[in-house]
């Protein structure tokens, strides 16, 4: 695997092979990777010539009062995980190459972004999308692979990329958990076994719904009322949201559309944020 940590190699390096008529898949990712991350290199290379991969921890998607400094990082064992995935590139650029000083450019998107995830992180989407688009215009990818763990970062990723006539195409993997069913994150490392225990609480909480629902239930606020329920049953956890929204726009709704629906939560358990979410329907 080649490694690169400068955007014009990385630029020149991808020019060549596609002068050479191979197709670019790209799997962008913040590192500390899991097999999350390695389930999203493996459709990666089923559909391209050459995977590249970025890791980046950027700055830009962090507010100052969150977890930007004790992020995990162990970029040798992610070299290590990468070249035995099959990778072919790895750009692992340094804060500066990014965001030199001066730099002044920002893309947002409206109204999708300051819901779920962005109600308390306003300017999270905001620099998870600049930082998606320089990397889609450094790697020039044919196809792009996100996590459903991510779901709303995943959906508007689309939505970016059809309003901006984007060349890339976007594509969403199913969330990968462990055995408990904890959906995989770098941030599980924060995890003490104790509350390891009671992030499992979301995962079930979602499971109940989804159960609900499948036994027909379709009002979104007793959809919603019953996961609360079953998070509230242990004091130490904090809920961040619990929403039911459609797929295209990413707004409330009353009732649940077998085809069309998104439920998502976040919780605080300690001082570690754990999202999870279940999909009826496709994105
Ligand atoms: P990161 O959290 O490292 O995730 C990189 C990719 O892996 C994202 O598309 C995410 O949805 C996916 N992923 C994470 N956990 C997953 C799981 N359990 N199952 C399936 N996919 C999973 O998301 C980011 O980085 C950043 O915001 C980034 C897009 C790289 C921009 O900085």
């Amino acid at each position: 695997m080649r490694i690169l940590n400068t955007i014009d190699e990385t630029k020149q390096a991808i020019r060549k092979l596609k002068e050479q008529g191979k197709i670019i898949g790209f799997v962008p990712t913040m590192g500390y990777l899991h097999e999350g991350h390695i389930h999203l290199i493996e459709a990666c290379k089923k559909e391209n010539d050459i995977t590249v991969v970025s890791i980046f921890v950027n700055p830009a998607q962090f507010a100052p009062t969150e977890d930007f400094n004790r992020y995990p990082r162990d970029v040798d064992r992610d070299v290590k995980m990468l070249e035995k995935a099959g990778a072919d590139l790895l750009f692992c650029p340094e804060i500066k190459e990014v965001y030199p000083e001066g730099y002044a450019t920002y893309i947002e998107v409206e109204k999708m972004g300051k819901v779920l995830c962005g109600k308390n992180r306003p300017t999270h989407f905001r620099g998870v999308l600049t930082v998606v688009l320089k990397l889609f215009n450094i790697t020039s990818p044919h196809h792009a692979y996100f996590g459903q763990k991510d779901a709303q970062q995943a959906i508007i990723i689309k939505k970016m990329s059809v309003d901006l006539n984007l060349d890339v195409c976007v594509r969403t993997i199913p969330t990968v958990r462990d055995a408990d069913g904890l959906a995989l994150s770098s941030r599980n490392s924060y995890l003490s076994t104790g509350e390891r225990s009671l992030a499992l609480y979301l995962p079930g909480a979602l499971d109940k719904a989804r159960l609900q629902i499948n036994s027909g239930l379709r009002n979104a606020e007793a959809v919603k009322q019953l996961i609360r329920n079953e998070l509230n049953r242990h004091s130490s956890i904090r809920i961040d949201y619990v929403d039911a929204v459609d797929l295209e726009r990413l707004e409330d709704v009353e009732t649940v559309e077998l085809n069309d629906t998104l439920i998502a939560a976040a919780i605080w358990v300690g001082k570690t944020r754990l999202i999870d979410n279940f999909i009826l329907g496709e994105i």
